[in-house]
């Protein structure tokens, strides 16, 4: 097994950087649950702690931080509204990053991927799974503890943007940071995907200002990521 070299990010709480003897460099978090995996991510030791690696092709938060994301919101102790959380991969590394005194309310209105998800929320006591559809948050927005600092929406669904202005509305503090994860192909399968993102951006732009827009398309087709802060 290769020895790895870990370093923390220069800017962000929470993420590390796995480095192999050639200088190669893997994205990782720092494993809140010893010995529990959520999938098949490749888990390394190194100075008594666990690294978890996350791969931005399976993750669009991942791909956003490889791409260069300037600002990121989540970090130790925020409190998350995770929509699309379906079985709790990204999910479980956002876990790591805001820690013990974080909280993640996942939201996912698939029952089989909830019971998943409910699984992997038992091993982390910082995520707490909601069964529900998020184009409705007024169904679950008292579940949640006061306003979150960040909702964080990956669901594959034809009205994105109003999907990130409700729950916005419902749940996130003034000043708080929308995560969007935008599918172009899901909104319109036709359309050019630049003109999809410009749409979106603009239905967006009442309620928050966009902060920062990046293609992640190298690692998940025809998607744009977007951090929205809002006007509240
Ligand atoms: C692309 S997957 C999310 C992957 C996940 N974010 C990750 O990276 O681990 C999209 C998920 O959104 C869920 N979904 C779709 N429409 C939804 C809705 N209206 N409300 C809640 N979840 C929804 C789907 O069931 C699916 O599990």
């Amino acid at each position: 097994m290769a020895n790895f070299r870990i370093e923390q990010d220069k800017k962000f709480d929470g993420i590390y950087w796995a480095f192999d003897p050639s200088g190669k460099r893997f994205l990782a978090t720092k494993n809140l649950v010893r010995g529990f995996r959520v999938s098949d991510e490749r888990v390394i030791s190194v100075g008594g702690e666990e690294y978890r690696f996350w791969e931005p092709s399976r993750s669009k938060l991942s791909a956003a931080i490889v791409k260069g994301i300037r600002n990121l919101p989540i970090k130790p102790g925020s409190s998350v509204l995770y929509l699309g959380a379906a079985n709790g991969i990204t999910s479980s590394f956002v876990s790591d990053i805001i820690g013990k005194k974080g909280v993640l309310y996942g939201v996912e209105i698939s029952a089989s991927a909830m019971e998943d998800f409910i699984f992997v929320c038992q091993k982390r006591e910082n995520m707490l799974p909601i069964l529900a559809d998020a184009r409705s948050p007024e169904n679950y927005s008292n579940m949640v503890d006061g306003k979150v600092d960040v909702v964080f929406e990956d669901v594959a669904d034809q009205e994105q943007a109003k999907v990130m202005i409700r729950n916005a509305k419902a749940a996130l503090k003034k000043g708080g940071y929308g995560m969007l994860a935008v599918k172009a192909r899901c909104i319109d399968s036709a359309a050019d995907p630049r003109k999809i993102f410009a749409q979106v951006e603009k239905e967006l732009s009442e309620d928050f200002e966009i902060e920062e827009n990046l293609d992640i398309s190298q690692f998940e087709k025809d998607h744009e990521f977007l951090l929205l802060k809002y006007k509240g």
